[in-house]
């Protein structure tokens, strides 16, 4: 398909600026909802300049026809200024970092002329409590299609009361005897075959992706959490493991095409990539099917049955089994289409968080060394347990920093279904396709002091852990209100066991003159990925700490 088409109509990309110094986020003098334009001088009516190849597609144009339609709007939103010439060297690059430039030149709160669609885009902590508060004012919309070929109706994509019923059926699944069995037979098992794998690479002085690793090890847990299995994929490829990443990457590409021509139904049995993601999207929906089918037939068996609210089957603690012995009316479809969207919710975002914390961390030799003096002390060169992970509090804060400069999602998306006034008067209209940039809240000088430095410490160690309620949506990486992430301490728990494993057994330098780029999917990915170089630490190294 039209790929060139498809590009042409996305909305321009540029690198940003880099910001001033501002109060902490927590400090009671910053007002929460931003001043419009405060980043910089407002041209939100300014006329569009001029195309730099005058090309019929170009975003100079699409803006154009928005500020001529918009001489009666009274939304008081200005229209950001698309051009081209941001477009050209970015196709494929991080869609969010435009969004930053244009709050700079905009203020909080703009709108986006992208193609078939406009987007109005919010930066402001008050605007986006607003707004992820009142679910179901605010629906999914433009997720909920653009993954509905994978997860059909799971519920991280279905709306109102068929969602809220999933959520209420599922949420309990992931209680706290659920984690800490999940602590000692899946989080820390894999990250030890995580540096059982790495450990040829540490004798050779061969550079690895870590990236990759840290997908492959996500995915690993994410297998067996939810369903018992083991896709194994640190050692091996196979079909089901080729085909999770397919339709991962499809639902990447359906999120930034904003031409949605997937919907056309006769262009899927043409298009390469659609023909390759529906095949991909049979295998798995296949795989779990048999998961599923397997696990009732024991079930009933056993005459298994949920008993008490922190029920867990030793021999297989899986989600699936919870659910299956919880005994509840639920189709196998819809069984199937809840894991498949937990599946996709839980694996590439806690690679990322992986990736970008290591990176982070090989960038602050003083970061590191906390860090990894915390584990050698908390740990004493044992595998962690549910109840260390409290004390390994400079290592969560990391973490939890990493996640503020790199968050996965970094643009929540919604769809108004009502009209309604956002906070600061502007007013949006039923159907307005909202963008909550994540990354320029995480990143905005009005709401950070040192936005766009890595300091762990900004999160009091001694203080409660960072969410959105004690920080006024300043600070969003698990969204906030009803659709909340269902799986934050699950993926927090995954990430700082296998952080701590890591640095317990290995030391890690970054590869010399390596580009650290990102770009764009359902997550932030680098664009080439992350070389580290490895060495095993012995020991006496760790014990001794
Ligand atoms: C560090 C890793 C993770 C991050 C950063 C993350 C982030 C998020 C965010 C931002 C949302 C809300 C999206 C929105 O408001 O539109 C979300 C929803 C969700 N997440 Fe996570 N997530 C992570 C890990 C996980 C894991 C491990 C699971 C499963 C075990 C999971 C399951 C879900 C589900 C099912 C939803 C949809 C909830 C609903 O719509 O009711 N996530 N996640």
């Amino acid at each position: 398909m039209p790929t060139s088409l498809v590009s042409s109509l996305l909305p321009p990309f540029s690198s940003s600026s880099s910001p001033k110094p501002y109060p902490h986020f927590l400090s009671p003098s910053t007002s929460i909802l931003l001043p419009r334009a405060s980043l910089g001088s407002s041209n939100g009516r300014k006329p569009p300049p001029s195309s730099s190849n005058g090309s019929w597609v170009s975003p100079d144009w699409l803006t154009a026809i928005s500020r001529s339609l918009s001489f009666s709007d009274d939304s008081g939103i200005p229209i950001a200024d698309a051009r081209l010439d941001d477009v050209s060297d970015l196709l494929g690059g991080a869609l969010f970092l435009p969004l930053y430039k244009w709050m700079v030149e905009n203020g909080p709160v703009y709108r986006l002329a992208a193609g078939p669609r406009n987007f109005v885009i919010v930066s402001d902590p008050a605007i986006a409590k607003h707004v992820l508060r009142n679910y179901p004012n605010y629906a999914k919309g433009l997720v909920s299609e653009v993954s509905q070929f994978l997860f059909g109706n799971g519920f991280a994509v279905a709306e109102g009361s068929h969602w809220m019923v999933r959520r209420k059926a599922v949420s309990p699944s992931l209680h706290k005897k659920f984690l800490s069995v999940m602590v000692d037979k899946v989080f820390c098992r894999c990250a030890q075959r995580l540096v059982e794998k790495l450990e040829p690479f540490a004798l050779s002085g061969d550079m690895v992706n870590m990236e990759e690793k840290f997908s492959q090890l996500t995915l690993d847990v994410i297998g067996l959490s939810l369903f018992n299995f083991n896709f194994d994929s640190l050692s091996s490829d196979s079909p089901v493991i080729d085909a999770v990443y397919t339709a991962l990457k499809e639902t990447e590409a359906r999120s930034t095409d904003i031409f949605p021509y997937w919907k056309i139904g006769f262009l899927c049995k043409i298009v390469p990539r659609q023909i390759k993601a529906e095949r991909a999207v049979t295998i798995i929906r296949k795989t779990v099917e048999e998961l599923i089918v397997k696990c009732k037939e024991m079930v009933e068996a056993e005459g298994e049955r949920v008993d008490r609210e922190d029920y867990v089957n030793e021999a297989d603690p899986s989600i699936l089994r919870f659910l299956l012995a919880s005994r509840e009316e639920v189709s196998s479809v819809q069984l199937r289409d809840d894991l498949l969207s937990m599946l996709v919710a839980g694996h590439e975002t806690t690679g990322s968080v992986l990736t970008w914390t290591l990176y982070l961390l090989s960038k602050d030799p003083s970061a590191l060394s906390r860090a990894q003096d915390e584990v050698g002390s908390v740990l004493q060169g044992r595998l962690p347990r549910y109840d260390d992970v409290k004390e390994l509090k400079y290592l969560t804060r990391c973490i939890y920093e990493s996640m503020r400069l790199y968050p996965h999602p970094p643009v929540l998306i919604r769809r108004a279904q009502t009209a309604d006034v956002l906070p600061g008067n502007y007013k949006v209209n039923a159907g307005q396709d909202i963008m909550i940039s994540v990354y320029n809240i995480h990143h905005s000088p009005q709401v950070w002091d040192r936005a766009e430095e890595f300091v762990p410490e900004r999160f009091d160690l001694e203080g409660p852990i960072p969410n959105e309620t004690n920080t006024d949506f300043r600070f969003i990486p698990f969204s906030g209100g009803p659709r909340k992430c269902v799986g934050d301490q699950f993926a927090m728990l995954e990430a700082i066991i296998a952080l701590a494993i890591f640095l317990q057994h290995m030391n890690f330098d970054l590869v010399a003159d390596q580009k650290i780029g990102m770009t764009t999917g359902a997550t932030i990915h680098t664009t080439n990925g992350l070389y580290m170089t490895l060495s095993k630490k012995v020991a006496a190294e760790y014990a001794s700490l």
